[in-house]
């Protein structure tokens, strides 16, 4: 069982967010609960490499803004590693700059689609290359004078909406991006308390081109995408209570509770405050021993995207068929989450159909054990390392080095909270 309190890592959307802006602010900037995983350390490294002083001390990180226009000509190539997020957002400022960049990543990031990014960028005026019509990486990109757009996304994605609206801090004139269903917006959050002239009208998003941002000190709340691993492991064992502080509530973000209340889970916001305009609060979460299963799909998808894997082992203890659809999009995060999910929870006992847009999880199965492949998916390794707590026989995680990417210093957490 998993009992206890625990003040929860930084977020990683809003760290690397928090990087990219004060790096293209003009001033000082302080950023608090950083987080410090191999993701976030990208982003920090092409930034620094692109001319921009950041100095890491403990969970703060001071970085020192170039201005909107002042990042420099990096000497080498920029490598984001595993983090999708780096290199689509980034590439929204490097269509801004006036010069040539070369990017590359891991082979993870080698298989995940760019066109999303570099199309619309291109359309703003951005010259972009990169292997198959500047689809994957290596991509090289040099921007300079961008002319404004009006984008209907043709997908629900965070990644792209942020940036498109960075890019269009570079534009000529009002640009408008058009959402297919809300995703994350921490980008808008944050730009707007950097001065950025952005205007928000439910799935409609206006953005002025600026001069420059302001400087200023950001505080990154808990991670919900990493608190829903230990939410989940409390939720399937016998005599669990968790206090989980300082967790990250933005409404975009917590599909997973709306979902684990509909199951029957035992979940409540026990504190709830704001801070640098995120939704921020305690979660209290105990064993549910009267699961039940739900249907997800639709609009909450990009609401608990990159929890699915961990709701997946969930509904393999809830009473009746979980269908999760509307969720195509999995096939192109870190490794394939539609087949990396199915395969292993089938492997260890489960009984699951994959779907071409989901997959449906028939409970409630008592799980066996045994070898996972991870695919180095971080959320694969721990969403398995917590199916391992009600197992008959253990888990075999092929390799648990990918957790460092998202959570630095979980497995310590999980054995101290384990009783
Ligand atoms: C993220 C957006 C999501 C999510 C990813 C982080 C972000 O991706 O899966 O882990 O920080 O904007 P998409 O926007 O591609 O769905």
């Amino acid at each position: 069982m998993l009992r206890g309190t625990f003040e929860l890592i930084g977020d990683k959307s809003i760290s690397h967010r928090a990087i990219m802006l004060s790096s293209i602010s003009k001033g000082n900037n302080k950023i608090s609960n950083f987080l410090m995983g191999q993701d976030c350390l990208s982003t920090v490294n092409c930034f620094r490499k692109m001319g921009v002083d950041i100095d890491i001390r403990d969970k703060e990180v001071f970085v020192k803004g170039k201005g909107l226009r002042g990042l420099s000509v990096p000497d080498s190539i920029l490598d984001v590693g595993n983090s999708g997020t780096t290199i689509r957002l980034m590439m929204g400022i490097l269509a801004g700059q006036n010069f040539e960049t070369t990017i590359i990543g891991d082979q993870s990031i080698g298989r995940r689609p760019m066109k999303r990014v570099t199309a619309p960028l291109r359309s703003m005026g951005a010259i972009i290359n990169g292997k198959e019509d500047a689809n994957y990486t290596p991509i090289t990109i040099k921007g300079g004078n961008l002319t404004s757009i009006d984008y209907y996304m043709p997908i629900s994605s965070a990644q792209v909406k942020s940036s498109l609206i960075l890019a269009s801090l570079y534009g000529n004139d009002t640009s408008i991006i058009h959402e297919k269903n809300k995703s994350r917006n921490h980008t808008e959050i944050m730009l707007k308390s950097f001065g950025a002239d952005i205007e928000v009208n439910d799935l409609d998003i206006k953005i002025n081109p600026i001069e420059e941002l302001y400087n200023r000190d950001i505080y990154v709340p808990g991670d919900i995408s990493s608190a829903a691993f230990i939410i989940v492991g409390a939720l399937i064992t016998k005599g669990s209570e968790v206090l989980i502080r300082n967790v990250g509530l933005n409404d975009t973000r917590v599909g997973i509770i709306d979902v684990i209340r509909k199951m029957n889970g035992d979940i409540e916001i026990v504190e709830e405050y704001e801070i640098c305009g995120e939704k921020v609060g305690n979660l209290l979460v105990k064993y549910s021993p009267n699961l039940i299963g739900t249907t997800i799909d639709k609009d909450i998808i990009p609401r608990l995207i990159d929890e699915i894997p961990i709701i997946a082992v969930l509904a393999t203890q809830a009473e009746g068929d979980t269908i999760i659809k509307d969720a195509a999009e999995l096939k192109v995060k870190e490794s394939n989450r539609i087949k990396s999910v199915v395969d292993n929870l089938n492997n260890i006992g489960a009984t699951v159909i994959e779907l071409e847009d989901g997959m449906i999880i028939k409970g409630k199965s008592k799980l066996q054990g045994g070898k996972i492949l991870t695919y180095d998916d971080h959320r694969i390794a721990m969403a398995f390392s917590i199916a391992n707590l009600i197992c008959e026989k253990n888990i075999l995680l092929d390799s648990d080095k990918s957790i460092d990417i998202s959570f630095p210093g979980y497995f310590n957490l999980l054995k101290e909270l384990s009783k």
